[in-house]
């Protein structure tokens, strides 16, 4: 049944436009991931679900019911802030209980729901110390079982792993997964981190200037992007202009410098129709001898970028009229280009991405 519905939502600020017409829908259970870049509106689309922020125009339903001007205690909803604040002078134990006791739960109730979410968040016998006690990571999944405890119906989060180092955001991102799938609970969850929210969301929100670009699959998104910020947001490429046809062998690409792109067929693209492509990193290789293949770019290695575990190389590619970043995993049986070598640069017809302008 579908749980959550937004509804054409804007909101105002004087006159800007923070959140442009927005519409989509949530599952019960589902796990919805919002991404774009900073002061795209993904904070106040929350807020604006959550009840502290009033829309300007739109509505918002709950399981068919019009919620848009109810007050947020009215909503049952739990909230993890970018900042995560806890309340510093309480303990772990009232931080999580906190909710269950705004409710009115027994104390037995605030007892049994706190040790039930210390479990799930692998914090048993924290109770009793003080978040200034707790390292970052702890003290974030700790605002997490805040948000949990009380069993609301829906979980938001707004960048809820912020200020985590790297490898503690991967484990956390798991954990929160983990905690998400073990509750059941409805979560929408906020992030300017691509990987993040490809990784953990069984649908994606992609927002531009208070815009929905996309909203759905996240491999479609990535796969298949609808415009050309999506294809741009989502993963690195390089851009090229050009304008689709088919010729004898099948459809291409010609772009504007005249290079041919050797591409598959889109349902919604007709010949003629200028396009925006995307030939993403990982997607392109180098070789080094002749290849016969279709799309074959002449081009000279200008940059090494080594990386550890990958290496970017930047390719200027005269034909293209651009420079390309290829990325390639190394290892001891991987060829590798230095500055100045030439080289001929591959991709796959059915990689190429391509998108209406
Ligand atoms: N209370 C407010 N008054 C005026 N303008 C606001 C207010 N809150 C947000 N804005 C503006 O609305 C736009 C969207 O802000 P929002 O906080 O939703 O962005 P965001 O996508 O969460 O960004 P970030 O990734 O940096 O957190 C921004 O231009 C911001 O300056
Ligand atoms: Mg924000």
């Amino acid at each position: 049944m579908t749980y959550l519905e937004i509804d054409d939502l804007v909101k105002q600020f004087g006159d800007l436009t923070a959140v442009d017409d927005v519409s989509f829908t949530v599952e019960e259970g589902e796990f919805v991931t919002v991404v774009g870049p900073s002061g795209c509106g993904k904070t106040t689309t929350l807020r604006m679900i959550a009840g502290l922020e009033d829309p300007t125009a739109g509505t918002i339903r709950i399981r068919g019911d019009d919620i848009t001007s109810l007050p947020a205690y009215e909503r049952d909803i739990g909230v993890v802030f970018q900042d995560y604040a806890l309340f510093p002078h309480k303990t772990v134990f009232e931080n999580i209980a906190f909710g269950l006791k705004m409710r009115g739960a027994s104390e037995a109730e605030q007892e049994a729901a706190v040790e039930e979410m210390l479990r799930i968040i692998n914090l048993e016998g924290y109770e009793d110390q003080y978040p200034h006690e707790c390292s970052g990571g702890e003290q974030q999944r700790v605002a997490v079982a805040r948000a949990l405890a009380f069993d609301p119906d829906l979980v938001l989060m707004d960048e809820p792993l912020s200020n985590l180092d790297k490898k503690l955001r991967q484990s956390m991102r798991t954990e929160l997964k983990r905690i998400q799938r073990e509750t059941g609970v409805t979560t929408i969850y906020v992030t300017h981190n691509q990987t993040e929210a490809l990784s953990m969301g069984d649908n994606i929100a992609v927002l531009n200037d208070g815009r929905l670009e996309q909203f759905g699959d996240p491999k479609a998104a990535y796969q298949d992007p609808d415009t050309p910020f999506v294809a741009d947001f989502l993963g690195q490429s390089s851009q090229v202009s050009g304008t689709f046809r088919h010729n004898g062998s099948g459809p291409e690409v010609v772009s504007d410098g005249g290079t041919t792109i050797d591409v598959t067929p889109k349902d919604d693209v007709t010949d003629g129709d200028d396009v925006e492509v995307f030939l993403r990193n990982e997607l392109l290789s180098l070789v080094d001898g002749e290849s016969n293949g279709a799309n074959v770019f002449e081009g000279e290695v200008r940059n090494v970028d080594y990386q550890g575990s990958d290496v970017n190389y930047f390719v200027s590619v005269p034909s293209l009229g651009t420079t390309v970043m290829v990325s390639a995993t190394t290892g001891m049986q991987q060829t590798t280009f230095s500055e100045g070598t030439s080289v001929e640069l591959a991709i796959d017809p059915a990689d190429v991405i391509y998108t209406h302008p």
